[in-house]
């Protein structure tokens, strides 16, 4: 069956893309092929005025290349051929004597925006589906088809690179204003006016583009050498320090862009393809690649063994703890119309709590993230008690209060018999086992952890914590929730620390460690930085709060024995009383604001100094914090805590900051060689007596000569 349809209104050819068979329409080589003949055709029909391109997809006009297609390019050549033949089929479409209007509704992305670029006048429906990317630079390349050329000329040079850099969601009133679409319609006349439009082109009624005003001073900045190569020069400053020139592909965009404008158009395609060639078959790529097959997987998979029961749609939510972390789940609760009960013990907490959720919501409403009605709507959703009153009617509880068994104890029993029967029971915990904290309840078959990260509202990782006795209708009711509230899943079994607090805090373990050696602050949060964490642990344990770091430590040794001992600095300064950033001291200095400074030299009395520190090299740093979190994370595996190397990647990069273009442990552990791995593990062992010993799945893999993944291809 073929993609493409063609239906004549007068002398008008409306092309609509509907790829068989596919809950998407993308870009395949079958695809291209018919495009080329479609645009053949109209060449040819002397009859056909104008042509509008519409989708036949309920949610997506064009969702970009077939990123699946990437996977299977050998080379450099064969991936600047693919460029190239788009950019030759875009340059067909533009080149058509007839006017070519995008009727564009839903998703365009990437390769799909830079169809729409190609044509000759763009109306985007006023729908909230609709949404216009280039996403390239996140799956580790650029546009390829023309869009480092098309969208600065249409837009405006800091607006493109701004879209192209940043990957950013362009929703159609902003489309509008910056002229990347020439008109807003409601769907239901996209098809009409796109029609209208195309005939009152084809007469010559209407300019075929209408480039918005960028505005005086981009203008004076755009349109001279000078002002354009400071533009450039303040860009690729921008990524460096964004990026610390790991990912490769904002810099390749930021050059075809600038050779486009310094060498002319044919120099800057050719440069586009040139840099594609590169950037698909590289490894940030590959890894960046594989975190989008794997996220979009999680997407459908419901978190319980099939056939897994349907969900329970959650519409009223009891957050039980109107602290930072109730407060945040309840803050994108709203959100997404969940009516939340937001408990606490007093009516200053609980009155906290809900200036707290209005706080986010405030902030995305400033963002324009939210309109006026939307943001009412939501703050509304909130209601406050001190008494559990309206928790009868939740059908999902979530408990964020202190990290203290004895006290999550007491919640469950206090609140447990105020639910009904099929509410689900979950536990924000980071580190408490939940079959620990579910010993007090009535059903345990209903509690389960929702392991959220800090700050809610923006962190993208949920951890589902399941027991043996969680009943599966549990288990796909808290996973149903937590991707309608906008997170990407994993689900792990119960054990102390789950995946992501236990390998997490195995390597900020080793970080202490090593500052109990001499090492200082700075080397060993430089050393992680330049590994592509995005904060040093250090820096982290300010971040996280040094008392929750310190609390977390006892939990986790107390499970896993020696290997988890805490280090002795870090021992010291948890009982110093330093908090981190939240108390305006930790290993660092910070101001009234909280903004971070300097290490605060005092800091070096409660770790060794003088004489007993030493330099330790940023590569042994680097590779005892990131071997010590990859064998817990192997660990993690091999004893059914994680149900699959994926989980585990995704977790750690989404979770606890794991570079992405490393892919996650175990996608580094394949990239290394697990020989190897097990390897370095062994020599560190011998100098660290049972901290490095490797994980049995390691050293099973090694002898089999096996990996997580297959050499190439999406993975299990
Ligand atoms: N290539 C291949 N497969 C794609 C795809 C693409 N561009 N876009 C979506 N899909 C697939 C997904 O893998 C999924 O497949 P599955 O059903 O087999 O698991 C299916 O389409 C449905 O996708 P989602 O589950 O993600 O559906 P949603 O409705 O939640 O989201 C979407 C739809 C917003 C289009 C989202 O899929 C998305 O963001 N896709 C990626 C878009 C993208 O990155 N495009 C740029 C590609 S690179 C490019 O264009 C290069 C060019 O410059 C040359």
């Amino acid at each position: 069956m073929p993609a493409l349809t063609i239906e004549h209104v007068g002398g008008i050819a409306i092309v609509t893309i509907d790829l068989p068979g596919e809950p998407v329409n993308k870009v395949t080589a079958a695809l291209r092929a018919e495009f080329a003949a479609v645009f053949q055709q109209i060449a040819g029909d002397a009859t056909v005025r104008g042509v509008v391109l519409a989708t036949g997809k309920a949610d997506t006009w064009l969702a970009g290349a077939d990123i699946d297609e990437f996977l299977t390019l050998q080379s450099a050549a064969d991936a600047r051929a693919l460029s190239r033949s788009g950019q030759a089929l875009l340059a067909r479409l533009e080149s058509l004597t007839v006017p070519v209007v995008a009727a564009i509704h839903g998703a365009c992305l990437g390769g799909g925006l830079e169809t729409a670029l190609a044509c000759h006048y763009r109306i985007a429906s006023d729908h909230p589906k609709t949404v216009l990317a280039l996403p390239e630079v996140q799956l580790g390349i650029i546009p390829g088809a023309g869009g480092t050329q098309r969208l600065p000329r249409l837009i405006g040079l800091q607006r493109a690179l701004d879209l192209i850099l940043t990957s950013r969601n362009v929703r159609g009133k902003r489309a509008l204003q910056m002229g990347l679409v020439d008109e807003l319609v409601h769907p239901a006349i996209l098809r009409s006016v796109a029609i209208e439009r195309a005939n009152s082109l084809a007469a010559g009624a209407r300019e075929r583009r209408s480039p918005k005003g960028r505005g005086a001073a981009a203008l004076l900045l755009e349109d001279n050498p000078i002002g354009r190569s400071v533009v450039f020069r303040k860009a690729r400053q921008g990524v460096m320090e964004k990026t610390s020139g790991h990912y490769p592909a904002p810099l390749a965009a930021i050059e075809a862009v600038q050779t486009g404008y310094d060498r002319g158009a044919e120099a800057g395609y050719r440069e586009e393809s040139h840099r594609f060639g590169e950037l698909a078959v590289s490894d940030v790529a590959r890894e960046l690649t594989f975190l989008f097959f794997a996220t979009t997987a999680l997407k459908k998979d419901p978190g319980a063994p099939s056939p897994a029961p349907d969900p329970v749609t959650v519409e009223t939510l009891g957050v039980v703890g109107a602290g930072f972390m109730g407060a945040g789940i309840a803050s994108i609760a709203v959100q997404q119309g969940t009516a939340v009960r937001l408990k606490d013990t007093d009516t200053r907490r609980v009155a906290h709590g809900l200036a707290a959720i209005s706080d986010v919501l405030r902030e995305r409403l400033k963002k324009k993230q939210l309109t006026r009605l939307q943001f009412d709507d939501a703050l509304i959703l909130a209601g406050g008690t001190t008494d559990y009153s309206g928790f009868g009617k939740a059908e999902l509880v979530i408990e964020a209060v202190f990290e203290d068994l004895s006290l999550k104890h007491r919640i469950i029993r206090e609140v447990e018999p105020l639910l009904h029967e099929g509410a689900v029971l979950a536990s924000n915990t980071s580190t408490l086992p939940i079959g620990r904290i579910a010993e007090v309840a009535q059903r345990p078959n209903r509690v389960l952890g929702m392991h959220f990260f800090s700050p809610v509202h923006k962190m993208p990782l949920l951890e589902v914590i399941v027991t043996p006795a969680t009943d599966a209708d549990a288990i796909v009711t808290a996973v149903a929730y937590g991707k309608t509230l906008g997170k990407t899943v994993i689900v792990v079994n119960d054990a102390p620390g789950f995946y992501t607090t236990r390998t997490l805090s195995a390597y900020m373990n080793e970080a202490g460690r090593l500052l109990d050696e001499g090492a200082s602050i700075e080397a060993i949060d430089r050393a992680l930085l330049a590994f592509g964490f995005p904060v040093g642990p250090i820096t982290l344990l300010d971040e996280v709060g040094i008392d929750v770091g310190g609390k977390v430590g006892e939990t986790l040794f107390g499970a896993f024995g020696a290997r988890m001992s805490p280090s002795e600095s870090l021992r010291r300064v948890v009982e110093s009383g330093r908090t981190g950033r939240k108390g305006r001291l930790g290993f660092y200095r910070y101001d009234a604001e909280g903004t971070k400074g300097d290490v605060d030299p005092s800091v070096y009395e409660l770790v060794p100094h003088g004489a007993q520190r030493r330099e330790i090299e940023g590569d042994e740093i680097t590779q005892r914090c990131v071997l010590a979190m990859v064998n817990e994370a192997a660990r993690c595996l091999e004893e059914g805590v994680l149900r699959s190397p994926r989980d585990g990647d995704v977790g750690a990069v989404f979770g606890i900051g794991f570079p992405p273009f490393r892919g996650g442990p175990f996608r580094y552990v394949d990239a290394v060689g697990v020989e190897q791995v097990v390897d370095e593990l062994e020599q560190l062992n011998g100098r660290f007596p049972g901290r490095f010993e490797p994980a049995d799945l390691l050293v099973d893999h090694a002898r089999g000569r096996a990996r997580f993944y297959p050499p190439r291809g999406k993975g299990p």
